[in-house]
């Protein structure tokens, strides 16, 4: 199944039946203890889209940028159980020491867009455009993806980006060459663009399926080549709900992820990250109005937790993201419990040849942020 592709490379364990049936409270009690009882040795990261259940344990929450930052400067942890979806595991294993070891509670926590570029359709699609620009064109890609295409990206000079900085990373890449590749997530690649001053006729995208590019104007003339990817969570929010909520209520707040698609942005009031959606809400003033496009967790948590302003979800019938859903308090204790016998389950490792270069691609990230 194509969603699923990671799972080919790393053994897939599956929870033994007790922990479906344990109650959450003794859950609860258990991973208290076995943290306190390792400790230091044990950091667990908590992405902002996890479940509550998963978030009260959690050392440190962050946007994917941060959580990539946290996991570089954290020297002493021997295990990170990592909160979050497979990409970011993957990351915090290449930035970590060779001593640590990175686990994801529930290796089927994948990202359906990470999955949208293979490696295979990347070189293939790679030959195409030298062919088509010759020498000018940089890859960069969004770090929702496979270590392979960061590798890929690192060794062609690229660099990786999350949502909190790709104007930055885009500005360093127009220095570098005069148009970029930008994978996988075609949403966050035109909207950063297009807020740099690059007009939507000189961008492209590039379908990986067909292997050919869809252009309004000359192909020569384009300065970027978008990925045809998307995340299926962040498509579901389209023009039409906007234009209900304002039509509802004039002085509502729209305030979305830029992996909505270009038109949702353009409707929007305000678009950025998940720390600066949850900035925006923490700043506002009580009474204001806010409708968010992202994922339902950290909608309902800023609902729950800002109870001075009111907060819906720019869709109403939104599902969360299943994939990051997979992490739940059975699988952590799980890992956990495992952990206490001296056996890691569920570790997620990137092989050398792999992380060599990857690196490169993300310690250019870390350095321009
Ligand atoms: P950020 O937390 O970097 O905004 O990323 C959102 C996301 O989709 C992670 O999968
Ligand atoms: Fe991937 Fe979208 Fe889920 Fe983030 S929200 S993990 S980009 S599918």
């Amino acid at each position: 199944m194509e969603t699923l592709d990671f799972l080919k490379q790393d053994e897939q364990v599956t929870l033994p039946e007790r922990y479906r049936e344990m109650e959450e409270s003794l859950m609860v009690e258990r991973i208290w203890e076995i943290k306190e009882k390792f400790g230091n040795r044990l950091f667990m990261p908590g992405h902002h889209y996890q479940k509550d259940e998963v978030m009260q344990f959690a050392d440190a929450r962050g946007d994917s940028l941060k959580l990539a930052q946290i996991s570089a400067q954290n020297k002493e942890a021997e295990y990170i159980i990592f909160c979050g979806v497979h990409f970011m595991a993957e990351t915090a294993d290449m930035l970590t020491d060779d001593h640590q070891k990175v686990i994801l509670p529930d290796m089927r926590a994948g990202c359906s867009m990470a999955d949208m570029a293979d490696i295979d359709q990347t070189e293939r699609g790679w030959k195409v455009m030298q062919e088509t620009f010759g020498d000018t064109i940089l890859p960069l890609t969004y770090v929702n993806s496979t270590a392979a295409i960061k590798a890929f990206v690192g060794r062609h000079g690229g660099s990786t980006t999350t949502s909190s900085n790709a104007k930055n990373i885009i500005q360093w890449a127009f220095k570098q060459k005069e148009r970029i590749l930008f994978l996988p997530d075609q949403h966050l690649g035109r909207n950063t663009a297009y807020d740099l001053g690059i007009p939507l006729e000189q961008m492209a995208v590039w379908d990986p399926q067909e292997e050919e590019f869809e252009c309004e104007g000359p192909i020569e003339e384009a300065q970027v080549i978008l990925w045809k990817g998307h995340c299926s969570v962040h498509e579901k929010f389209n023009v039409k709900h906007i234009e209900n909520l304002r039509k509802k209520d004039p002085d509502i707040n729209i305030l979305v992820h830029p992996e909505c698609t270009f038109d949702v942005v353009q409707a929007s009031d305000y678009n950025g990250s998940t720390s600066f959606i949850i900035n925006t809400i923490e700043n506002a003033p009580a009474g204001s109005k806010w409708a968010i496009g992202t994922e339902m967790n950290l909608v309902n948590r800023l609902a729950n937790e800002y109870q001075d302003k009111e907060i819906v979800s720019v869709n109403p019938f939104m599902c969360p993201c299943l994939t990051m859903n997979r992490i739940d308090m059975a699988h952590l204790l799980w890992s956990l419990e495992k952990l206490e016998e001296g056996e890691v389950v569920n570790q997620i490792t990137v092989d050398e040849e792999t992380t060599k270069p990857a690196l490169q691609a993300l310690n250019r990230m870390l350095e321009l942020s």
